[in-house]
């Protein structure tokens, strides 16, 4: 029986990878992949390193999860080491919680290797920084999977009255819908927003505006894209350092 490394593959840039993860990379017997993991990574492994992928759609699976834990484990008893790479942070959005414990049901050794969430680094390309002494003073990473009109609601919506910024992971194509529940919860029609895509990336592209008028300025925008709603936005106009940079 092998081991299960659960990694995470940073947000994009290559160079967002941690050397742990870069470790057992190389040293895999098998990488099972995803859609936003950075197929260039793969380069990094060892002659006969098998490669499987199990690619995601923003939240549309090509293959279910219930499949993907099941390979995962088929794999673990065919080969000593075994990388799972997933985009960004294995357990942000990432249901690598669930892949866990899978295997701790089938009592396969696993680790979890961390990485570099796009919810922090990409507004950081950006020249956001999520929280800013006087500006906020916490983030919070949410679903934008969730309809904001769904009549039960996981999301605390009436929590985003204050000036912590709140990023949205998944939720392009319910922007019409949060930026207009943000507003009926309280918050200004002008509060900054920001709906960054492809972050890290050399095609990184931001688009800043307000509640009121992102959803039509950020109309085009092609994912992974994820949006940043706060003060800290403001920052970017001084702090942006990246595009045309990459
Ligand atoms: C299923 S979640 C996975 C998040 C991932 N585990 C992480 O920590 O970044 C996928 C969402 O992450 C966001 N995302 C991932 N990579 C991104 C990137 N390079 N730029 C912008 N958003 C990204 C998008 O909102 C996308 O819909």
């Amino acid at each position: 029986m092998g081991r299960v490394y659960l990694t995470g593959a940073g947000p994009g840039d290559v160079e967002l990878l941690t050397v742990k993860a870069l470790r057992v990379i190389r040293e895999a017997d098998v990488i099972i992949y995803d859609r936003l993991a950075n197929p260039e990574l793969l380069k990094e492994a060892k002659n006969g390193c098998e490669f499987v992928y199990v690619g995601k759609e923003d939240g549309r699976h090509i293959m279910p999860q219930d499949d993907i834990n099941e390979v995962i484990y088929q794999n673990a008893l065919k080969h000593k080491s075994v990388v799972r790479l997933k985009g960004g942070d294995p357990f942000v959005f990432g249901r690598g919680g669930e892949e866990a414990l899978y295997l701790l049901e089938r009592n396969v050794k696993f680790e979890i290797i961390p990485g570099i969430t796009s919810a922090i680094s990409a507004p950081a390309y950006a020249g956001i920084p999520v929280t800013h002494r006087g500006v906020a003073v916490s983030f919070r990473v949410v679903t934008g999977h969730e309809s904001p009109n769904k009549k039960v609601s996981q999301i605390p919506w009436e929590t985003f009255k204050t000036d912590d910024t709140i990023i949205f992971l998944m939720g392009l194509h319910n922007l019409p819908k949060i930026s207009k529940k943000l507003i009926e919860i309280g918050k200004a029609a002008d509060y900054p927003v920001a709906v960054i895509s492809k972050g890290t990336t050399k095609d990184q592209s931001v688009v800043v505006g307000t509640l009121e008028n992102i959803v039509e300025k950020a109309k085009d925008v092609p994912t992974p894209a994820l949006i940043v709603v706060g003060k800290v936005v403001e920052l970017r106009e001084q702090l942006k350092w990246f595009e045309g940079n990459a």
